[in-house]
């Protein structure tokens, strides 16, 4: 049965999104069978995929019980817009509010290798719901001092996950991203952080570059836009499939990264 894994962050702008999007694409360019779910009310990660903003039904309408979570697939995808919004009030009120999202995907996520969800910009009770949902919690924190304290915050959130109703709950690790590693600022934050979760910081960090925005506006995989930085996402998919335990997929990845480097 597939894994289903979060990425989450204690606040916006931290690389989830990008994330999310860009290990789908190395994992389905080595064959997995992948599912995002976009889990953030500004959609973000429906853009980068370009579905249309009127796509229905979306994640709300799955958290909503208005459709099945499998309906509510577009190209790979289930799509989030403002709706989702309402959608989170809604469940707040209802016992169980916080399995609502891991009872939706119980049965679609059998036909994936991998459910990888996009959280949305804080640690409410939709990334609740995500940690909830997932087997692996995978940190992101953006190249900046205040990162530590944005990952000790998700790690509290994530433990009570595990106290209470996902006890199985993996924490992956924590990817450093949007990094510039020439500046005494990045190297810090990353030092700080290496001091503080040791191992479980990835020895891949995503550099800084303009073209993830540019990759992002025009919704074409950074693997396309510029091969040589989306290496860096390759290298990261290596040590998660190596941390998933997925060794011949991890060995395919080596090869893509391989070609993505001599592009
Ligand atoms: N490695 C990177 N270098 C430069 N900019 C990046 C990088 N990764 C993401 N970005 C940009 O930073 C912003 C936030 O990234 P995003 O992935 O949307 O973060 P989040 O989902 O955590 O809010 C976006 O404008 C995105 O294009
Ligand atoms: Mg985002």
């Amino acid at each position: 049965m597939g894994s289903v894994i979060a990425v989450l962050s204690q606040k916006g702008g931290t690389g989830k999104t990008t994330t999310v999007r860009t290990l789908t694409d190395v994992l389905r360019r080595v064959g997995l069978d992948v599912l995002a779910v976009d889990l953030d009310p500004q959609g973000n990660l429906s853009d980068y995929f370009d579905i249309p903003p009127e796509a229905s039904p979306t994640v709300a309408d799955v958290l909503a019980g208005r459709a099945t979570a499998a309906g509510a697939v577009h190209d790979g995808i289930i799509p989030a817009n403002l709706q989702l919004a309402e959608a989170e009030l809604a469940i707040a009120g209802k016992m169980g509010r916080e399995l609502t999202l891991r009872r939706a995907l119980k049965e679609v996520r059998t036909r994936y290798d991998v459910v990888i969800i996009d959280c949305p910009p804080n640690l409410g009770l939709l990334t609740v719901n995500a940690l909830v949902a997932a087997d692996h919690a995978l940190l992101t924190a953006e190249a900046q001092y205040f990162a530590l304290q944005g990952v000790e915050q998700a790690l509290e959130v994530i433990e009570l996950a595990r106290d209470g109703l996902n006890p199985d709950l993996n924490w992956l690790g924590v990817v450093f991203t949007i990094a510039d590693l020439r500046t005494r600022h990045s190297r810090e934050a990353h030092q700080s952080l290496a001091e503080h979760v040791g191992e479980k910081l990835f020895v891949t960090s995503i550099r800084q570059s303009i073209a993830y925005a540019e990759s992002a506006e025009r919704a074409v995989s950074i693997l396309d836009h510029r091969p040589d930085l989306g290496g860096d996402y390759a290298a990261l998919a290596e040590e998660l499939l190596d941390r998933l335990g997925l060794d011949a997929e991890r060995r395919r990845v080596r090869s893509l990264a391989e070609e993505l480097a001599a592009a």
